[in-house]
């Protein structure tokens, strides 16, 4: 796995070969940067290890709710992925990107039946439907426009993977998919078999989020396998397709230590394909859906430090010209990152600051004693790293905050992939 590209170079941060303080000045704060050069080592790696351990009988889905641009569209797809779309503006983006619409997966659990409507009429290669009345609708529209729609089911395998609450799926109270458990996926599974329209070629299923932990994925897949051969069974019908989620943890701060995803993408592929051998059954179709892992070590964001308040004896606080509202994942998830002072970035980082937003929010905060050079002061460029993932893609505009610019780099170079949101857009959806 690539964890960022960064370098050290006459006091200044590099990433990608690019000097951040530079970028800073060109493009101004906050910004938020994505290395192309570490997107597509992900990339490879994910694909590589699908070619390696499994014949290549599958596709990995860039899980583009990580961050959804054109320019990451177009990326993922010169490096051969598909995509997992979990909306009408992501397929939107993709379609708008050139993405071949057969190479997308189509998630969510309440699609509306525009949305619905929509993948139909792109093409989208498979449905993954997450309930019955979504089943009804896909089958409804696939009939009126005179097609088939290729669809795999959601199922909960169970499966508890040690994560943040809110970010759990694998288990039976989840608002996704059905549980095998309690016989809901066999009553989906059957009910899908009814429609004319529809064509049921697998299963899926996805267990959580920043997972640092291999045996969960093995297990899944044996759960997954198991249920496969039991429906087969009680039904006679024959599976092509099993997609066993994303989930994958990347690095934040010293000390996460998530394992290497050609090592267990091995250990998970050699399972299936081995089980599959044993059993006489020829080889599923299999796909992933890394999000965070390919985009999340890729970003770097940039602040300007406002002001700088010492509290004597309680903290101090180093304010930014962003905050909750280009990244929310403090506020919401505690979630930690590593902070360095762009242009002092050789400094020892020995002074506990909390890293403060604009917005008028007291919890809107990046960090909570996090370690900065002792000679932080205002006009300095702070960087936050490992922000390529749930940042700019769960960016909001509370206080009436314009949206950060995307700007990536890749070996050397620096190219705008998104224009920074100005005052004007901000009213011009106002009536
Ligand atoms: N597949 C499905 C069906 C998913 O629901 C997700 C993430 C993924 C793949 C990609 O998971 P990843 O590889 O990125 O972990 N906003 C939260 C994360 C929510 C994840 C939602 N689903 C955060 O900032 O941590």
């Amino acid at each position: 796995m690539t964890y960022g590209d960064y370098s050290i170079k006459d006091g200044h941060l590099y990433i990608s070969g690019v000097d951040c303080v530079y970028l800073a000045q060109k493009y101004s704060t906050p910004l938020y940067v994505m290395s192309e050069d570490v997107v597509r080592a992900n990339c490879r790696e994910f694909k590589g290890a699908l070619e390696k351990y499994y014949d290549s009988c599958g596709l990995i889905t860039y899980a583009s709710k990580a961050f959804c641009t054109k320019e990451m569209c177009r990326i993922v797809n010169s490096e051969g992925l598909g995509l997992d779309a979990v909306s009408g503006g992501e397929l939107y983006t993709a379609r708008e990107a050139g993405f071949p619409m057969e190479k997308i997966n189509y998630h969510g659990n309440n699609k509306t039946d525009e949305e619905i409507k929509m993948g139909v009429d792109f093409g989208v290669g498979r449905f993954i439907a997450d309930n019955e009345t979504e089943l009804e609708k896909i089958d409804r529209y696939a009939r009126e426009s005179g097609r088939v729609q290729k669809v795999l089911i959601r199922v909960t395998p169970g499966v508890d993977a040690h994560t943040h609450d809110f970010i759990k799926t694998g288990q039976i109270d989840s608002k996704f998919g059905m549980a095998i458990e309690t016989g809901a996926a066999d009553r989906i599974t059957d009910f899908a078999l009814t429609l004319k329209n529809i064509e049921l070629s697998g299963l899926h299923c996805h267990i959580g989020s920043q997972i640092f932990e291999k045996e969960p994925f093995v297990e899944t897949a044996r759960v997954m396998l198991d249920y496969i051969n039991a429906v087969e069974e009680r039904t006679g019908i024959e599976f092509e397709d099993l997609v066993l989620g994303g989930g994958f943890g990347i690095k934040y701060v010293e000390g996460d230590d998530p394992f290497s995803y050609d090592e267990m993408l091995k250990e998970v592929l050699t399972y299936v394909k081995k089980r599959r051998e044993d059993e006489g059954k020829k080889l599923l179709h299999l796909g992933f859906e890394p999000g965070r892992a390919i985009a999340g070590p890729a970003g770097v964001t940039l602040y300007t430090v406002g002001n700088v308040k010492e509290i004597p004896d309680i903290r101090t606080y180093v304010s930014v010209d962003g905050g909750m509202t280009d990244n929310p994942r403090y506020i919401l998830y505690g979630a930690d990152y590593t902070f360095i002072v762009a242009n002092r970035a050789d400094e020892c980082a020995d002074k506990p600051c909390t890293v403060c937003g604009k917005c008028c929010e007291s919890g809107d905060m990046l960090g909570e004693n996090v370690m900065l050079s002792g000679n932080v002061k205002s006009g300095d460029i702070l960087a936050v790293t490992s922000t390529g993932a749930y940042n700019f893609s769960m960016a909001s505009n509370y206080n009436r905050v314009p949206r950060p610019p995307v700007v990536f780099v890749k070996d050397g170079q620096d190219f705008l992939a998104v224009r920074r949101e100005t005052l004007a857009d901000l009213c011009e959806r106002d009536i």
